[in-house]
Parts: C-alpha cells; structure tokens; sequence
C-alpha cells in the first residue's frame, strides 16, 4: 500500500512513543490509570489544581528532555523526505515528529506540545525553565509576568477548545490523500478519532497499527496488531 500510494497521512497517537520512555494514556501502567486528567475549567479555577498539573508535568520533564524519535517517528520521516507525506497529523505534545525531521508546519499538532507553555489570557510564551525557576521559587504554579492570568503547557485539556487552524488543516490533509495511517492510537478521544473516517470516507484506504484493538478497526482495510516500532523499522531509510 505504501508503495502504490502517492499521498500518505500518518495519524499518531501515544502508542508511537512508548519505545521512547513516554508512557502513553490508556495501556496498563498508562497515565490515565496513574493519575486523573485535569480539565481546563479546573485548572483555570483552581491554584490547587494548577498547582498539581504543574508539579505532574515537571516531575515528567527529564523524561520528555531525554525522549529521543524511535523507529516509528524516523520511518515516517524518512517516508516524509522521500516526497510520499505532504504532512502528518498528531495526538502527541511530544514533540518527536520535529526532532525526526518534520518541518514544523508540516506537524499538525491536535493536542498541542507540552515542550514549552503559554499564558491562558495573553497567548505569551514560557520555556519551561521559565516555569521551574518560578515554582521552585515560590512553591505554586505561576502567573503571566505580563497579564497575571494562569500559565499551562502548551497543550489541549479536556474541555478546551480545539485549535482551529490545526483541525482545518488535519481534515484538509484526511480529505485529499490516498492512504491514512492510524498509528498507535485507541481511537477514542473526539473530534480527533474523526480523521480516520473522514479520510475512509473520502477514498483513502485506511490502515490501523496497534498492538490493542481500537475503536474503529471495523472500518480499517488492514489492521496490523502489532508493535508500532517492529512493523515501521523496515521503513527507516536515510
Ligand atoms: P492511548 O493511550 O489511548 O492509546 C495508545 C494506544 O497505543 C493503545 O491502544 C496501546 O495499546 C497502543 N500502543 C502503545 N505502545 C505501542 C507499541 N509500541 N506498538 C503498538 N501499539 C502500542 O493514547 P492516544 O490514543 O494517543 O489527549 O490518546 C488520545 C488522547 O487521549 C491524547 O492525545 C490525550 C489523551 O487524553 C488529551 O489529553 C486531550
Ligand atoms: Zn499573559
């Protein structure tokens, strides 16, 4: 299919960096069975709950600094260099599409990057040392040193709105290509999980990889249940 196809959409999910350190969401040992999800109402009402966000995703932070792309993140590059991928779309903060040569424009990112962080109110960017200096200094998550309002990750909390400009360009790239790669995904978080059927439905064939069935393999034209890395290794190239 890869071969035979001219326009290839990957889709990821958090299943693609297991191999890199990152724990993904819904597996055993996944972090929505450590910890519950804070949604945006909440840690915009909440000192308590920003304070919390804060102190999970720094206490995260040596592990995102060390994830380095694994087979998964370079096969898809090296099929990205060879001219087959106009763009990929990603459920994933991490980051690693970038670090394995994706231009960033071509990374659409659903859910944000939780490789820096940013105001609520005014939009300013942080780098996350920013955030460490500030909380270790004053034991809470801080404030905007222009606006005031709560600073976050980068990233979409449950309960946030979706970006715009991403969701647009995701179902323009599901629209127009001729084969859609879900990888690494349970598929159950919406609007995301609607790109693989908007891509199905518009033509494409549609592949799954993931080690556990997902919502939607009934509707796959292959479903490769199998790890993420073994299967996309022998794509890696130069
Ligand atoms: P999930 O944790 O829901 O699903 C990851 C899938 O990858 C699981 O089905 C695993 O079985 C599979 N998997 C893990 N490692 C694998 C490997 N090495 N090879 C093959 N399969 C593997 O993660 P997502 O679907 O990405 O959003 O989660 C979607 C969204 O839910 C996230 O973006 C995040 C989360 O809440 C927000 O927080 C808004
Ligand atoms: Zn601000």
């Amino acid at each position: 299919m890869i071969a035979e196809a001219s326009s290839i959409v990957p889709f990821t999910g958090a299943g693609i960096s297991t191999e890199c350190g990152i724990p993904d969401f819904r597996s055993p040992g996944g972090l929505w069975t450590r910890n519950r999800p804070i949604p945006f109402d909440e840690f915009v009402a909440s000192q308590e709950a920003r304070d919390e966000s804060w102190r999970r995703r720094l206490a995260m932070e040596p592990t995102f600094a060390a994830a380095k792309p694994g087979r998964g993140h370079r096969a898809l590059a090296s099929l990205y260099r060879a001219g087959k991928v106009p763009g990929i779309i990603t459920q994933n903060i991490d980051n690693l599409h970038q670090a394995s040569g994706f231009k960033a424009d071509d990374v659409i990112e659903l859910h944000g990057n939780t490789t820096y962080a940013r105001c609520i109110g005014c939009g300013k960017d942080y780098d996350l040392a920013w955030v460490k200096l500030h909380f270790d200094k004053i034991g809470a998550a801080p404030d905007c040193a222009e606006c005031g309002d709560p600073v976050k990750t980068a990233t979409i909390s449950f309960g946030q709105s979706m970006p715009e400009d991403a969701m647009r360009r995701a179902a323009e790239l599901a629209r127009h290509c001729d084969l859609f790669l879900a990888i690494g995904s349970s598929l159950v978080v919406w609007p995301a999980a609607g790109f693989p059927m908007m891509a199905k439905e518009s033509g494409a064939r549609l592949v799954i990889i993931n080690n556990e069935p997902t919502d939607q393999d009934d509707i796959a034209d292959l479903v490769i249940r199998h790890d993420i890395g073994d299967t996309l290794g022998p794509f890696v190239g130069n």
